[in-house]
């Protein structure tokens, strides 16, 4: 009852229900980061900074966004869930809403470490795009949202700057396919449905070279 009641909150409000700093002042982050040390580690390090690209690096990533994610992952009143991903769902079902907002704040705390390109080409590429859009397919420039560094805006637009470019690349293409249908007001599924394979290849090269 209490769970549902926080979602249905968390629904209406949307992001500004979880704000970082009055969290920050009320919890207690030890039990955050034995969840961490024992369970996420695995896959996020630690430390949130994901050993193998596949898996999101979540290190100073911004509490709200984490938060948001780990709620969606879950099935709620069986409906499907916003996020789907089979292992994350399986990961935030035995977890509290309490321990969500820890394990947010604690990986929001952390220091990243963060992936490089590759390509000098792809750079290139990604870099225009990233700067100005393009125009002829409609597409925004992403530092428009996510900012010139890729740092992001907390609590509106996630970080992307560092991350592993074969999880950005995933991500393109779920927004494109729908099979992430997280985005307020479809923001990243309106623009992946305009991205093409080499856009996204070459967007997330860049981006994994960002600081
Ligand atoms: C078995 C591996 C595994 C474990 C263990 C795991 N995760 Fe994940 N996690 C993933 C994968 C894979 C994704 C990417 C899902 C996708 O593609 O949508 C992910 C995504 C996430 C995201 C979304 C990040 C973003 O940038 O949007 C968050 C937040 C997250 N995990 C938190 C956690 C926390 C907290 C724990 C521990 C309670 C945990 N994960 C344990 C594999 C794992
Ligand atoms: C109008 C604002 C806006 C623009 C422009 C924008 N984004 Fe986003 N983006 C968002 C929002 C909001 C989210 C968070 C969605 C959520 O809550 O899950 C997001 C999420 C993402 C994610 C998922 C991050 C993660 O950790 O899983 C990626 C990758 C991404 N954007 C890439 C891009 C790229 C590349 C561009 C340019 C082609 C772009 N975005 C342009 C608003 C924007």
């Amino acid at each position: 009852m209490i769970r549902t009641t926080a979602l249905a909150v968390l629904t209406t409000l949307g992001f500004s229900v979880f704000a970082a700093e009055e969290v920050k002042t009320t919890f207690d982050l030890t039990k955050a980061k034995k969840i961490a040390e024992t369970v996420c580690v695995a896959c996020h390090g630690a430390d949130g900074n994901s050993p193998t690209s596949a898996n999101p690096i979540l290190a100073a990533q911004g509490a709200d966004y984490l938060f948001k994610q780990l709620t969606e992952f879950r099935a709620v009143d069986s409906k499907p869930a916003v996020r789907n991903n089979p292992i994350m769902a399986s990961m935030t079902a035995a977890l509290t809403v309490e321990d969500m907002k820890g394990l947010a704040l604690y990986f929001s705390q952390q220091k990243r470490k963060p992936a490089s390109a590759t390509d000098e080409k792809l750079v290139a590429a990604g870099k225009s795009i990233w700067r100005k859009g393009d125009f002829d397919k409609g597409i925004p420039a992403c530092a428009g949202c996510h900012g010139p560094t890729g740092s992001g805006i907390p609590a509106q637009y996630p970080s992307l700057s560092g991350q592993y470019a074969e999880y950005t690349d995933l991500q393109l293409k779920n927004f494109r396919s729908e099979e992430r249908s997280n985005d307020p007001e479809r923001m990243m599924r309106s623009i992946g449905e305009k991205l093409s394979d080499k856009q996204i290849k070459a967007l997330a090269d860049y981006i994994a070279g960002l600081r």
